[in-house]
């Protein structure tokens, strides 16, 4: 029997590749027999997960998403594709009454607009296919939650959520699909980098967890390789909790 996970004959580009849960994504996605387009800022970390893939004929694209220019060409550069991931992204905690107009106009640029045109671009130049899947990567944070310090890096995963939502339904007459994958905390150096917190403190944090522990990339992976495959042919505009029941407890 055919694996119905398989990915085989699609063409998937994964943002934030070089890193965290893009990195995690486009392997696994390679191993399902995807061929990727990984596109990520970091050339150099880009390159070690191109090295870190399964074979086959993957290319890579190294971009600042935020400047629009770098979107068109990105675009002329590739075949159309079956998946697109948009992984990309920073976090930023900082007290509300300290988050300033550059900080925020920072964090939309990267974790809002990037995503958003990006897909806008791909749609506008016929390189999405019909039947494709869209995953955008949200947060507990903004769509179900709140956290202290979490005002403005919320903010832009409420909005994709909201926009999630409408392209979902735009896209659904061409067998498009547009989800969104909202975890809880994950192991990957968006968390591990933050200096303004103690090992104390992820400690303490995480004992807040019914499993006590944060999620690994491959757990959030794992989902995106189902939204990605026939598997999920009827799932679109949905909003994927996967946080180890922390919202639930
Ligand atoms: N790690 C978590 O706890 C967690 C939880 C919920 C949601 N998320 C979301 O998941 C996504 C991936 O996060 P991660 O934990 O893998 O982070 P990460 O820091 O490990 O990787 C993010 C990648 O995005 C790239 N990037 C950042 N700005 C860019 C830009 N302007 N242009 C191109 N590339 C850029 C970075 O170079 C990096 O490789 C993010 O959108 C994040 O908000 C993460």
């Amino acid at each position: 029997m055919k694996n119905p996970f398989s990915l085989e004959g699609k063409r998937i580009l994964v943002t934030g590749a070089a890193s965290g849960i893009g990195r995690c994504t486009a392997i696994k996605a390679s191993e399902m027999g995807a061929t990727l387009v990984l596109v990520d800022l970091n050339e150099e970390r880009m390159q070690e997960t191109l090295g870190m893939l399964a074979s086959g004929d993957h290319s890579m694209f190294a971009a600042d998403l935020t400047q629009t220019e770098n979107l068109e060409k990105l675009a002329a550069s590739i075949e159309p594709l079956d998946g697109l991931v948009n992984c990309a992204g920073i976090g930023l905690t900082l007290p509300f009454k300290f988050c300033g107009e550059d900080e925020l106009k920072r964090i939309m640029a990267i974790n809002f607009f990037a995503p958003v045109l990006l897909t806008q671009t791909l749609v506008k130049k016929k390189k999405i296919n019909k039947g494709a899947s869209i995953v955008y990567m949200a947060s507990i944070d903004g769509t179900v939650t709140g956290h202290i310090g979490n005002s403005m890096y919320s903010a832009t995963k409420g909005a994709i959520l909201g926009s999630v939502r409408s392209q979902a339904l735009e896209m659904a007459a061409r067998g498009i699909r547009v989800n969104c994958v909202s975890p809880a905390r994950v192991n990957t150096p968006l968390i591990q980098n933050r200096n303004n917190i103690s090992a104390e403190q992820v400690k303490a944090n995480m004992e807040l967890y019914p499993m006590k522990r944060y999620a690994e990339p491959e757990e959030i992976a794992y989902y995106i390789i189902y939204l990605l495959s026939d598997t999920s042919t009827y799932t679109t505009g949905s909003n994927l909790v996967i946080d180890g029941g922390f919202t639930i407890a």
